[in-house]
Order: C-alpha cells, then structure tokens, then sequence
C-alpha cells in the first residue's frame, strides 16, 4: 500500500479578487508518480506552488483550506518555509541552474545548511548525479560552469541539486517541456526510478508523457478539480464529460 504523504483539503486561491483555486481536495502518495494536467490557464501551477508555499512570494494572495504534510497544516503559523521546500522541492520549466560550477550548483544547499566535511559533501554531490541520471556526462568535469551544458543537462542537474536535500516529495512544473525528445526520455525514466523512493507530483501538457510515467492522473478545468485517478482509467474510461473531452483533444 502506497502512504499518503500530501493531502490538500477544500482549498481556495485567490490572486487578489480572482479566485485561481476553486476547493481542491486531493491526496498525494508516495512510491508514485501522480500527473496534474489540464488547459493553459486552469491553475496546475498554482496548485503545485500551493503545496510548498512557493506562492506565499506572490503579493496579493489569499489562502482557505489545508495542506497536509507531516501531520500538520503547511499553512499553520510557525511553519518554517525553508525548512518546508527542503522537504518539498521544485523543479521548474526553465532548467535555473545558479551561475557557478556542477559541483556547486549540487552543494549548495548542503553548505548553507552548514555541512563542512568534504568527503561527505562529495558523497552526496555524487550519489545525487547519479541519480538524476547525469553522472556520467559530468564526472569529468564538475568543475565547469552549469550553464555550460545542455538544456537538458541543466535540468537534471537542477533534479540532482533538489535531490541533495534529501526531500520526500519532488513538485515539477512542466520540466522537459523546454527540452528535445531525447532529454525528455532520460528525464521521463529518472522519474520512473525516482518514483521508489519519493513522492512525485508533476504538471505536464503533454498527455503522452502523463500517460507514460504517472500512476495518477488529475484533470483541473476552470480552478477546478474534476477528475483524478489511476491513469489508466483517466486515459481509457473517464468518468467524466470533460475529462474525455480534453484527452481526446476536443479542447485545450
Ligand atoms: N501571479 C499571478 N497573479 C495573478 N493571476 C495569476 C498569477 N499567476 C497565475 N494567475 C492566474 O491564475 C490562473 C491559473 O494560472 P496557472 O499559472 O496556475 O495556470 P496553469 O494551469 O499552470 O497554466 P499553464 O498551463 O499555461 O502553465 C490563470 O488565470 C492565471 O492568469
Ligand atoms: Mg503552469
């Protein structure tokens, strides 16, 4: 049995006087993969964001509701955000490798918690490569710049940096929608290989790729919920109207 780690319950949204996020309650559970899809605009990202508090840093935003994690409310006052996207890493669209070296972009969060032995930080910086699947490309020189390399490259080191902090769910927003097939594929399979250790939620718009890796699948329209279950269901048998609608390309 797969452990809930996330759960969301009833909750709203709002930019200002727009309201984004219209009640979602949904849970999220480890060892899996669960996909967020649905039309430009209809607040996949807005969601993820909501999980770490990554939208807190918007100006104008109001919050109902409860996001579970760890037995508390993320929302709770005393929640300590940083130590929360420890726990809860993003990975963006964009590859946003910082403007220094491999080795570095890995380290970093490791050396502003305070970790000083090298032996161990090298340890780590290795064992998170490896995971993201990029090791190989890099070992000889995690001393270049990561701006140096590949989209593609870039992202996975990006997976590898969040990797390193040791979270237990891994938001990704879209991340090889800027990258060719072949990037995309060693993402997709990392992902694949991740899924036994962490908790994966991810945005994509691409439904093949949903289709491909996630174990759940949810449909938002409008700020709105109106599906979620296992994909293979969401993919062959909707329950409902809309859903079958988007996936079978009538909209969106
Ligand atoms: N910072 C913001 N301020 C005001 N409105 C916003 C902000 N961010 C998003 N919105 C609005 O909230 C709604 C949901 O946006 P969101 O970015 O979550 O959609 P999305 O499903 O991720 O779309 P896409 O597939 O294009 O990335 C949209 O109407 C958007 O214009
Ligand atoms: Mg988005």
């Amino acid at each position: 049995m797969n452990e809930q780690i996330v759960s969301t319950e009833n909750v709203h949204l709002y930019y200002g006087d727009f309201e984004a996020l219209k009640g979602i309650s949904m849970e999220f559970y480890d060892n899996q993969i669960t996909a967020l899809i649905g039309p430009s605009g209809c607040g996949k990202s807005t969601y993820l964001r909501l999980i770490n508090r990554m939208n807190d840093l918007i100006p104008g935003v109001k919050i109902t509701g409860k996001v579970n994690y760890d037995g508390k409310n993320v929302y709770d006052e005393g929640t300590d955000t940083v130590e929360l996207r420890k726990k809860i890493g993003m990975v963006f669209q964009q590859p946003n490798p910082f403007p220094f070296s491999i080795y570095e972009n890995v380290a970093y969060g490791l050396k502003i918690a305070g970790m000083k032995d090298k032996n161990k930080i090298d340890e780590i910086v290795e064992r998170s490569l490896r995971k993201a699947a990029i090791w190989n490309e890099v070992k000889d020189k995690l001393d270049e710049n990561a701006l140096a390399l590949s989209g593609g490259q870039q992202q996975r080191v990006c997976i590898a940096r969040v990797l390193a902090i040791e979270p237990d769910v891994i938001l990704l927003d879209e991340p090889t929608s800027a990258l060719d097939p072949i990037s995309s594929g060693k993402i997709e399979r990392m992902l694949e290989e991740l899924k036994k250790e962490y908790t994966i939620i991810i945005v994509t718009h691409n439904m093949q790729q949903a289709s491909r890796i996630s174990d759940r699948t949810a449909f938002f329209l409008d700020g709105n919920l109106i599906e979620v279950d296992d994909t293979r269901k969401i993919f062959t048998n909707p329950e409902k109207k809309e859903t079958e609608d988007y996936i079978s390309g009538r909209f969106g």
